[in-house]
């Protein structure tokens, strides 16, 4: 049993809050990634986990044991970096063995666990290779190999995919992700690469400037963001916000956008009147919620103009100029538009977010 459990965790350099006031449970067997961008505290946290940070305040389990005090070695955490860090001149069975000579481990039992570690990471052919000799997949799987061979309680990986080439790190996700379920080992995994994320975790924990954002699974944190900064972080292109007042005119609700207004069910009407704290809010709507039309329908359509078309293959990204400001539209459907069109666009009732302008949360 190893769940990680962080409670009330801050770090602190200089006047930087790294990390702050940040709880969070992994799950014993858990794949954890925390995400977000450059600089929002992920590297701090998983330092922090390992014992190569020393935290302000709080708080950090591992099992059921308080591991504040407990040196990096004492921790039985294993940790991968984006730079492998491989030693050049040893063959990648001794980089491998190379934790458990350090624990003196009998040579059989080494021999037996390397040769274990490179069955299941498919590198036994290059057992006798020095890391100069390795492609960077097979290189990364020998970092991978160092951290598993010694049954780590946890596994800490922070951006260990960044350096492939992106068909390489496609690969090695999947690879990774069947590993990991495969050997059981609660991970807590490092990426500011959304996609990454989306495609690995079990639970993904979004953070931004030291803070927690969310913690939810990828279903959940697209769905469902519980903010402003997980509703644009979350899917590709982001989602369009667009300003608008909410305005009441005759027991009826509207959107008002300027360029145009949208009548919305009075159901939600009221909602957002309750819940927001002024009548400025943001509507949020996904890229793929946007249905493009010839003529108008009976209610809510707005008038566009083509600005660029980015094709992509199995889909199209449309970006649709509307009183100056760009909105990007995806879809599946082969339409034939050129610059300068004028279409009609639609956003899915049932999609639309909306946002508290001022407190920047989630009000449906
Ligand atoms: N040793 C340090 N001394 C001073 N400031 C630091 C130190 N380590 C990190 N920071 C600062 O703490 C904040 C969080 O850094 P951290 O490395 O945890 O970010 P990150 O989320 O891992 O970013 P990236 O995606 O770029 O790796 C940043 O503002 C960073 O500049
Ligand atoms: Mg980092």
């Amino acid at each position: 049993m190893a769940k990680v459990a962080l409670k009330n965790l801050t770090k602190r350099f200089g006047n930087v809050i790294a990390v702050n006031n940040l709880s969070l449970g992994v799950e014993d067997k858990e794949f954890l990634v925390l995400l977000g961008p450059s600089g929002c505290g992920k590297t701090t946290t998983l330092r922090c986990i390992a014992g190569l940070d020393i935290p302000d305040e709080g708080e950090i389990y591992i099992g059921d044991k308080l591991v504040n005090d407990l040196a990096p070695k004492d921790r039985n955490i294993a940790m991968v970096f984006q730079s492998y860090a491989l030693y050049p001149h040893m063959t990648v069975f001794d980089n491998i063995a190379f934790p458990l000579k350090m624990r003196k481990l009998p040579n059989d039992e080494i021999e037996k666990r390397v040769k274990r570690v490179a069955e299941l990471l498919r590198i036994p052919h290059v057992l006798n290779r020095k890391p100069g000799q390795l492609s960077g997949g097979e290189r990364q799987r020998v970092a991978l190999g160092r951290a598993i061979v010694r049954n780590p309680d946890v596994f800490l990986m922070d951006e260990p995919l960044s350096n492939l080439d992106a068909k390489l790190r496609i690969y090695m996700r999947a690879e990774l992700k069947r590993l990991q379920k495969e050997l059981g080992v609660t991970t807590v995994y490092v990426t500011h690469d959304q996609v990454e994320a989306m495609t690995m975790a079990d639970k993904i924990a979004i953070m931004n400037q030291g803070v927690l954002q969310q913690v939810g699974t990828a279903f959940e944190v697209f769905n469902n963001p519980s903010n402003l900064f997980v509703a644009g972080f979350i899917g590709s292109p982001p989602m369009n916000f667009i300003n608008c007042i909410l305005k009441e005119e005759d027991g009826s609700y509207y959107l008002d956008a300027g360029a145009f207004a949208l009548s919305i069910p009075i159901s939600l009407g009221k909602i957002i009147n309750e819940e927001s704290s002024s009548s400025e809010v943001i509507l949020g709507v996904r890229p793929e919620d946007i249905i493009i039309e010839e003529k108008p329908a009976a209610k809510n359509s707005i008038r566009a103009e083509v600005y660029v078309t980015e094709p992509m293959g199995s889909e199209i990204v449309i970006d649709l100029k509307v009183d100056g400001e760009i909105i990007k539209v995806k879809t599946l459907k082969e339409l034939k538009l050129n610059i300068g069109d004028k279409v009609w666009m639609r956003f899915d009732e049932n999609k639309m977010h909306v946002f508290d302008r001022k407190t920047e949360k989630t009000i449906v």
